[in-house]
């Protein structure tokens, strides 16, 4: 057989083994074993040489083609194996649930904090900001505390081991007191009046800390929400009537609110508010504390740099966790920090 038809059945041969290779190390196997630089088609060149002159570039031509031709089909059989190998070994269950990624969602906490957020921003009030690790002038001493207050006690504060550095001077801190977790929001009062004349309408949503034993309804760390209104002519009446504006956009309309004469060191007169609605009566409550509130002390206004003759205005603090608590119906405030999805995933 000459070399020219020995061309047509070794590519035949060849396509038929390169498409029936059943795995990627068969075909690289069929590659060398036809195309490879010992291969047969190789072999074929090679003996191009031994045919009359006139035979050979028909011939070259014709083997040329062919290599081509097994390169495409073997690339093609390639492609196909390097596919099986990704595929899945097992049939496809099409009848299987589908894998849903869930949406996450708020805390119920930070949802609560931002619908009273929400609710402040109708009236006009934006918030504001203030540091977690606070000296005892801004916790403090500024907003009229006595020395022997019981909240000054390190048994019920955390106090740092390390005092503020040196040239760190925090507007308004005397020399070197110590630093301590702000065991209240209303430090943000002092910093914000400090920082700029009044006019004022802030609320400052933060956490804090006191040094209680967790139960169902203490934590070690808490969130609370100040608010501070400034201006000249403020009443308690507008205390009562933003205070019950924000519970009704909270809570809904049928809630009743309930002030009662207290004592804060920051505030003449001082009052407690109770609040109430039909969740709480099925607690079997007709009242729960909710906030603590009043009017600024002129005190408080000199510390910062207010004329008390001119300015006036109220403040108050609530807790977070106690609204939220009341909204959802949570029996135990443990459960906001423990992050159980079974948890988290109801609001
Ligand atoms: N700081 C108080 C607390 O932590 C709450 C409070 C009471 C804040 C009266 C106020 C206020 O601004 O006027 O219990």
């Amino acid at each position: 057989m000459s070399l020219l038809t020995e061309i047509e059945p070794l590519k035949q041969a060849a396509l038929d083994e390169l498409r029936a290779a059943g795995d990627l190390a068969a075909l690289e196997h069929s590659k060398g074993t036809w195309i490879g630089p010992h291969g047969r088609f190789t072999g074929l060149m090679k003996q191009l040489g031994s045919l009359p002159k006139e035979e050979r570039p028909a011939a070259g031509k014709l083997i040329n083609s062919a290599k081509s031709e097994l390169e495409s089909a073997l690339a093609v059989r390639r492609e196909a194996l390097e596919l099986q190998a990704v595929l899945p070994k097992d049939p496809t269950d099409f009848t299987l649930p589908g894998r849903r990624r869930t949406v996450g969602r708020l805390h119920p906490l930070s949802q609560v904090t931002e619908d009273i957020i929400r609710a402040f921003r109708k009236i006009g009030f934006v918030v504001a900001d203030g540091p977690e690790v606070e000296d005892e002038f801004h916790c403090f001493d500024a907003l009229n505390t006595p020395a022997d207050h019981p909240a000054r006690d390190s048994q019920d504060t955390f106090y740092l081991a390390s005092q503020a550095p040196a040239g760190e001077t925090v507007p308004g801190a005397v020399g070197d007191k110590p630093w301590l977790l702000r065991t209240h929001t209303s430090s943000v009062q002092i910093r914000i009046m400090q920082s700029q004349p009044p006019p004022i309408r802030i609320i400052a949503p933060g956490r804090v800390y006191r040094r209680d034993n967790a139960d169902a309804t203490h934590n070690p760390t808490f969130h609370q929400i100040e608010g501070l209104y400034v201006d000249r002519g403020v009443t308690v009446g507008d205390l009562k009537g933003t205070v019950e504006f924000v519970f009704k956009e909270l809570m809904g309309e049928d809630v009743k609110l309930r002030f009662r004469p207290h004592y804060f060191s920051y505030t003449e007169p001082s009052l407690e508010i109770d609040f109430t609605n039909p969740l709480v009566k099925k607690l079997g409550k007709d009242w729960l504390e909710i906030a603590g509130c009043g009017m600024v002390h002129p005190q408080v206004f000199e510390n910062v740099g207010y004329d008390p003759e001119v300015w006036s205005g109220w403040a108050f603090g609530f807790g977070i966790e106690r609204i939220a608590m009341l909204r959802y119906g949570i029996s135990d405030i443990r459960l906001f920090y423990e992050n159980d999805v079974r948890f988290l995933g109801q609001f």
